[in-house]
């Protein structure tokens, strides 16, 4: 157990107890623990939420399972994101009305983690009574303790210490049974983009040992049936610096695990972007056909304000290199616009570089002050209706792109795996991700047809600048293609009038 936290070192190990009359008990020190509820708001990156991942699976441990009804919750926890001021705003006033419930509801246990708690969490503890704990991205692996220190009566607490260990070392902890996995390879960020909070909130950079992340992989593969796997960070392609390892190096390794299909990762940094990692984006099979890279801006002077480290020119270089090893890869970005003084020819910039890189979509963003950050030391005279009429032309614009750019997929087949369902208009549809990270959506079969996690073929029919429709061609079931081969069963059979056979003859199936 992590020491220096201020945490109780006595006998704090979990373990079954007994069974109740309501299931079994956990003792855990001098506690004991009945089955009990928690409920947890995420907000953020893919980090936070696969930090929450982790946080419920160590919770199991301690006898709470998640609910999705705040009013049955015995412990509630956030976990906070502070890269701009709308997800702040929002945990604050999420936080303020719980003051009601737990003054309702005696024994109520309120926690806050996340990047707001890294560095305002002593401050929220103070401000806010009914708060109990609050704690940083950095122990979540101590949840357990810091739970435990609540219900043991301690005063309220705020832990907020880095993990001052030389390695990341780390595995994965998920239970919920899905064949999608997301795997922490590196944390912090050493980059100091002149905006953002994240080398604050998430401290320097440090990766995990690429045997240890490959063991990790193939463990979920084996055990947990795990079958297309994330690998994150806050600057992924930054991995394995310190160990002289790389990231090229990890996916080819990847690549090789049997029965694990599909390879995802994000977010990379443009200066971190290797002639050896454009090359694995050709060669590997697994290797998904997307890359998140996140540009900011479309002008030279701008990304030099952020402190970027790249200019326009290497990132335009970059793209064209990776569209040719891999013509099929699909790049999306982020964008700030109404960066500190921002000046009228340099958001015309940015504009330009839209119609330049063609983006398949783009996440953008008015500029947010964060405290801590250099650019907040910056005077800044743009005005929040200047920044705000930017960000809504930029992303008019950014979507005409997209409108044009996805008429090109109709007729257009894709293998993807189904990830859910929902009702669009009053129709009951399923839909899936593809390789090249579109989302895809087809009507079933039949009303009650359950494509939950099946591999399917299908066709796109109709496009618009944020979905595709799509016919659905083919139902592998939960056995990917490949392994029909493989074992020489016969294919399962087209669906209705879909014409051809198309999995040898499509390039944008991906193959397995
Ligand atoms: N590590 C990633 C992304 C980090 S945060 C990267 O380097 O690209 C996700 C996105 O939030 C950023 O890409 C950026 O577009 C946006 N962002 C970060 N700080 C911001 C701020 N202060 N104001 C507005 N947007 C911000
Ligand atoms: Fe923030 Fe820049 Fe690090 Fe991304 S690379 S997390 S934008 S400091
Ligand atoms: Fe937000 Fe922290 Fe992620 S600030 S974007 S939750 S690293």
């Amino acid at each position: 157990m992590a020491t220096g936290l201020g945490i109780r070192q006595s006998e704090v190990h979990e373990r079954v107890l007994a069974n109740g009359p309501n299931g079994s008990i956990v003792k855990m020190g001098e506690l004991e623990f009945p089955p009990r509820k928690v409920w947890m708001k995420t907000f953020g990156c893919q980090m936070n939420y696969h930090d929450s991942e982790r946080i419920l699976s160590h919770l199991k441990d301690l006898n709470f399972f998640q609910t999705d009804e705040l009013n049955e919750a015995d412990l509630v926890l956030f976990n906070t994101c502070a890269v701009r001021d709308l997800a702040n705003s929002k945990f604050y006033g999420q936080l303020a009305e719980l003051k009601q419930l737990k003054k309702s509801k005696g024994g109520l246990v309120i926690g806050v983690g996340g990047c707001v708690a890294q560095t305002e969490g002593k401050e929220l503890v103070k401000r806010y009574q009914h708060l109990d704990f609050a704690f940083g991205p950095d122990v979540i692996d101590c949840i357990n303790d810091m739970v435990y220190r609540t219900y043991a009566g301690d005063s309220k607490f705020a832990i907020n210490s880095w993990d001052r260990s030389d390695n990341f070392s780390i595995e994965t902890k998920i239970t919920h049974g899905l064949p999608q996995a997301f795997i922490n390879i590196i944390k912090g960020c050493d980059k100091y983009c002149s905006y953002c909070i994240v080398p604050y909130t998430r401290g320097k950079e440090k990766s995990r040992k690429l045997q240890e992340v490959v063991t990790d992989a193939r463990k979920l593969v084996e055990y947990q049936g795990i079958q297309e796997i994330t690998l994150l960070g806050q600057n992924v392609n930054s991995y394995g610096k310190e160990n002289k390892e790389t990231l090229a190096a990890l996916l080819g390794e990847l690549d090789q695990i049997r029965g694990l299909e599909l390879i995802r990762y994000t977010t990379s940094h443009p200066y971190d972007v290797s002639d050896e990692l454009i090359a694995a984006h050709g060669s590997l099979k697994k290797l998904s056909k997307h890359l998140h890279l996140p540009v900011q801006s479309g002008s030279n002077s701008v990304l030099e304000r952020m402190l970027r480290e790249y200019s326009v020119e290497h990132y335009l270089n970059l793209l064209a290199k990776l569209r040719k090893v891999q013509p099929e890869i699909v790049i999306t970005t982020d964008i700030i616009v109404g960066f500190v003084n921002e000046t009228e020819a340099e958001f015309q910039d940015t504009l330009k570089l839209l119609d330049m890189a063609q983006f398949d979509f783009s996440y953008s963003y008015v500029y947010s002050q964060r405290n801590h950050t250099r650019s907040a030391k910056m005077d800044d005279t743009l005005t929040a209706e200047i920044k705000g009429e930017r960000l809504r032309y930029l992303q008019k614009y950014q979507l005409d792109i997209q409108q044009k750019l996805r008429q090109s997929l109709i007729g257009q087949r894709f293998l993807m795996l189904v990830e859910g369902h929902g009702n669009m208009r009053g129709i009951k549809k399923w839909r899936g991700r593809t390789s090249c990270n579109r989302i895809v959506h087809f009507i079933p079969q039949t009303e009650d047809a359950d494509y939950q996690w099946h591999w399917v073929e299908v066709e796109v029919t109709s496009a618009t600048s944020l979905s595709c429709q799509g016919k659905l061609l083919r139902d592998y079931g939960k056995r990917p293609p490949h392994l029909w081969r493989t074992y020489g069963e016969q294919l399962p059979p087209l669906v209705g009038d879909s014409g051809p056979a198309v999995d040898q003859s499509c390039p944008t199936i991906t193959p397995l």
